[in-house]
Parts: C-alpha cells; structure tokens; sequence
C-alpha cells in the first residue's frame, strides 16, 4: 500500500507503473476511454457528469458518494437494467451508463 521513501543512493524510488488498459464505454452515450476494472461510477465521475440519478421523491441530482456500496447515490440505468449501484459494477467494453431518472419502474412477467 505504502511505496518505500528513496534513500539517498535512490534506492527504493518508485517505479512508474505500466499505464492500464483502456475500455471504452459510454455515459449517456457520450463514448469515454477508462482504465480496465474501474467501476461504472468511476467512469461517471470521470465523464465530468452532473448528476447519474434524480431522488423519486424531489428530484435532487445524485453522483457517487461513498464508492463502496453504502449510500445509493450512485443507482444508474446499465447496459439497460434500472437500480443498479454503479460503485460495484466493474466496467466491461461497450458498457453503456445511463442517468436514472424518478423511481425504477417494474415490469410485470
Ligand atoms: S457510491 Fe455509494 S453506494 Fe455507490
């Protein structure tokens, strides 16, 4: 976790890491290039968007918060499916990240 101070020979620097690979995925179907295993929220913040969510109750414009599963603020229409929290979806090529707007709706079978 913690990269080791450089001593005075510069034994110890850091090495630059290997930039990650790239996928492209789309946020509102703007098409953006973001590193490989980032989450779908990360892709939304990185999109610079406004807002991935509106409250069902006043509509307040929501964005991640908390990353790791606890807040909701990140819920997000992916790949077609409502509700979903966008913190815990890895990202894959072609994802498609789609702001959510009131409450999801059910579709009865
Ligand atoms: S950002 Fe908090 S649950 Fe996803």
């Amino acid at each position: 976790m913690f990269a080791p101070r450089p001593d005075r020979t510069g034994r110890g620097a850091r090495r630059q890491a290997a930039p990650a690979a790239r996928v492209e995925v789309f946020v509102d179907d703007v098409a953006l290039r973001v590193p490989e295993g980032a989450s779908a929220a990360a892709a939304v913040l990185l999109a610079g968007a406004a807002l991935i969510r509106e409250t069902p109750a006043s509509g307040a414009p929501r964005l991640p918060y908390c990353l790791m599963g606890i807040c909701f603020d990140c819920l997000a229409e992916i790949d077609g499916v409502a509700n979903r929290q966008a913190c815990l979806v890895q990202v894959v090529p072609g994802m498609r990240i789609a702001t959510q707007r009131g409450a999801r709706v059910a579709f009865a079978g």
